[in-house]
């Protein structure tokens, strides 16, 4: 990679007038923070808004900002107009997609003014992206006020790699399809190579709705989304975490400390520090302490509550109303309860530069983190880290993202304020010790995973699919492909042809008795297999009764089960079964990862197999880690011939006694054939190509790996070339 340019609406930077002067401000919120410890590693460009009308602008003055940002800290600014950002920003960004995606529907405007500026300014920074991108950058585009521009950059550059991140929640289809413009919203990020969300619970909805709206269907967490594959999967981000943990050793934050430390005194301090937003759950969590002092008076004097609010989008209707309610209630309790003396709430509304807000952090008894709904929160994240020699405990809401990460903190419902203010009291008398053991749990696994863990392990997963892409697009059935099968078929006189059936001849119905072979399919399975000079074979996963039923009266052979029946043209059924056990040392520290990485699973070790048992894992992570497992051992058993087997909440790696594999070697050591064609579409498909001849075809259906030389689209594409076939025989033979 030549330069990583990252994309997203808020550059690290926002401009400011003060004085007559332009001046530089560091922009708040969890995306900004969190991707300026990501330019450290890499060699980057960051294309954003610059936070200022251009209107206000005259040329010079641009130039200027643009010369300052690009040498100070690598940025290159984009310049909107008032018209846009009211529309763009404040508009279909700010009270469209964000109220939406956290499940604010009363707030959402569905205005189709607001949705055409959203495609305009997404097409601006289209044509900035290309502008000043190179063939071998990798380019990261985040969040929701670009969703477009995956697929836009996609059209104009199609080979480089894009990745998407998107850093609040993506919501679950029900409340998605409200919106009128969801299909494009889809398509959008489509475009990209990896999109990645902060949970699995977010991929979920996606992929949901990605089926449900466009009909693309996923495996492996990979959309085949028409002629390309999509990868999507979740990357909760971290923090830097050492700069919290050794927060003490910045001076600055160590005088704020011993100053916040003196007017503390005695009392306990509850912190509270979002950005003004109506997502965060400001007011109930005020109620939440009123009602807290109302229940428990024994803390009234003992306790404080420091609010900081960050001022935020003050332009949106909604900010500025919420504004007034917190001033007012902040006020109402202050009255209510304060004395001389004592003011149960401080409240701060600005921003604070970090080394104050760490400072905060470490005075603090409780941190007070109750969002209604939010996509990550990394202010829970650096409360835990500051707290690295001190206690402290974290009050979560069970809606943060973080909240999946941050078990060990008291986590709660923030809509339930009788159990927020019984919260505050537990988390009030935690012993020391019960705080420090549970913060040390939080601490190793933020430490692990941190800001860069986060952003290496999204660019490392990027530049592995786009090698997987590739791979695949060498593979396309092509034209000059096909005719190179129909002219090696003419040519031969003793041809074997291996078909799988379901997914491969046949399309995967509702239910599996409905899928039974139509009499077209029939017709040309009969005229294959009459040709002396072939040999047809189906070789299914179904019961040998049910392909006695479809098939018996066909001149074909048969495998059922997955190879454990067999059964040769005018023969009875027979098994057969071999054992081995050499090549679990191989495997055992693959299954062995995915039992640390998957909490509730477990690995089991018998004579000739090695089983990974998930039944006590969340369902949604077990279906993503399943699916991840059976990839990674398609490529690491490329050479073992193992059968990977899916059972009821089990995975088993078995030696390679019963596999599809070993059952169509049956014929292919049968004799000399000079012409061999495998067709198949899913994993218990990959034995049988594994055991072909070097000169055999062998074809997948479907775009996911496989050791197939060659992939069709779909189950027409198979049976079009299965005609021909059989057209081109029937010419042979005299027929035309
Ligand atoms: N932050 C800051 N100064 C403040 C308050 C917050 O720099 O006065 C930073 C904080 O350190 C954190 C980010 O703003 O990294 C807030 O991120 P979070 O994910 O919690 O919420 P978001 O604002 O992105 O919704
Ligand atoms: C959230 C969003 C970011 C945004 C930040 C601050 O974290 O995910 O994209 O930058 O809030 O909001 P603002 O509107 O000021 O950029």
């Amino acid at each position: 990679m030549n330069r990583l340019l990252l994309v997203s609406n808020r550059l690290p930077v926002s401009i400011e007038k003060r004085k007559g002067e332009y001046q530089f401000r560091q922009s708040v919120g969890g995306l900004a923070t969190g991707l300026r410890s990501v330019c450290h590693s890499y060699k980057t460009t960051w294309v954003g808004w610059c936070g200022f009308p251009r209107d206000k602008l005259d040329a010079k003055t641009i130039r200027e900002i643009e010369l300052r940002l690009m040498t100070e800290v690598d940025s290159f600014p984009m310049f909107l107009y008032k018209k846009d950002i009211k529309r763009y920003y404040h508009g279909f960004s700010n009270r469209t997609i964000w109220p939406l995606f956290h499940y604010f529907t009363d707030y959402v405007v569905y205005d189709n003014e607001l949705w055409e500026s959203y495609v305009k300014i997404n097409n601006e920074f289209c044509d900035t992206v290309v502008k000043i991108a190179d063939e071998d950058d990798v380019i990261w585009v985040h969040d929701y006020h670009l969703m477009l521009l995956p697929r836009l950059l996609r059209e104009r550059l199609p080979d480089i790699p894009i990745g998407f991140f998107l850093h609040i929640p993506f919501p679950s289809f029900e409340i998605f399809r409200l919106l009128p413009w969801r299909k494009e919203l889809l398509k959008g990020l489509l475009g990209a190579d990896l999109i990645g969300f902060h949970t699995y619970d977010y991929v979920r909805h996606f992929l949901s709705s990605v089926r449900r709206l466009l009909g693309y269907e996923h495996t492996f967490g990979q959309v085949s989304a028409g002629n390309r594959i999509v990868k999507v999967d979740a990357f909760p981000m971290g923090i830097d975490y050492e700069r919290f943990a050794n927060a003490m050793e910045e001076p600055e934050t160590r005088r704020e400390v011993s100053r916040l430390l003196k007017k503390k005194g005695n009392r306990k301090i509850i912190l509270s520090v979002d950005r003004l937003d109506y997502t965060k759950g400001i007011l109930q969590r005020l109620e939440s302490f009123d009602l807290f002092l109302d229940k428990y008076p024994e803390y009234k004097e003992k306790v404080t509550l420091i609010m900081i609010a960050v001022p935020s989008r003050t332009g949106v209707d909604t900010y500025f109303q919420l504004k007034k309610k917190v001033d007012e209630l902040v006020g109402r309790i202050n009255g209510k309860h304060g004395i001389i003396g004592w003011i149960p709430v401080w409240y701060l509304y600005r921003s604070l530069p970090i080394q104050i807000l760490t400072a905060f952090y470490y005075i603090a008894d409780v941190a007070l983190v109750t969002p209604l709904r939010d996509g990550m929160n990394l202010i829970s994240k650096e409360f835990i880290a500051t707290k690295s020699d001190t206690p402290g405990v974290l009050i979560l809401s069970e809606m943060a993202g973080a909240s999946a990460e941050l078990g060990e903190a008291l986590i709660v419902n923030p809509n339930n304020k009788e159990a927020v203010a019984d919260k505050i009291k537990e988390a009030l008398e935690l012993s020391p010790e019960e705080q420090m053991a549970r913060n040390r749990e939080m601490q190793k696994r933020l430490r692990r995973y941190n800001v860069v863990q986060w952003s290496q392990d999204f660019m490392e997963r990027l530049s592995a699919f786009k090698k997987l892409q590739a791979k695949l697009l060498e593979r396309k059935l092509s034209l000059e492909v096909k005719k190179r099968i129909i002219n090696d078929y003419q040519k031969s006189t003793s041809r074997l042809l291996l078909l799988d059936y379901d997914g491969t001849l046949i399309t995967f119905a509702e239910r599996p008795e409905k899928a039974q072979p139509d009499y077209e399919l029939l017709k040309q399975i009969d005229a294959l297999a009459r040709n002396p000079h072939n040999e047809v074979v189906l070789i299914s996963g179904r019961d040998k009764e049910t392909l006695d039923r479809w098939f018996g009266s066909l001149n074909v052979g048969l495998i059922a089960e997955h190879g454990v029946w067999y059964k040769e043209r005018g023969a009875e059924w027979t098994t057969l079964e071999p054992m081995r056990s050499d090549w679990k040392d191989e495997i055992r520290p693959i299954l062995q990862l995915y039992v640390d990485r998957t909490p509730g699973s477990f690995l089991e070790e018998k004579d000739f197999s090695l089983v990974w048992h998930y039944r006590r894992t969340l369902p949604d992570l077990a279906e993503v880690r399943v699916r991840e497992l059976k990839d990674a051992l398609i490529n690491l058993t490329e050479n073992l011939n193992l059968g990977v087997l899916e059972g009821n909440k089990v995975i088993e790696i078995k030696s390679p006694g019963i596999t599809k594999g070993v059952a169509s070697l049956r014929w292919i050591s049968k004799k000399e054939w000079d012409f061999i064609l495998a067709v198949g579409d899913d994993l218990t498909d990959e034995d049988m190509f594994r055991a072909l001849p070097e000169g055999a075809y062998s074809i997948k259906v479907g775009l996911s790996p496989s050791q197939a030389k060659y992939t069709a689209e779909s189950v027409g594409e198979v049976r079009l070339l299965l005609k021909e076939l059989e057209r081109e025989d029937y010419a042979l033979s005299g027929g035309l």
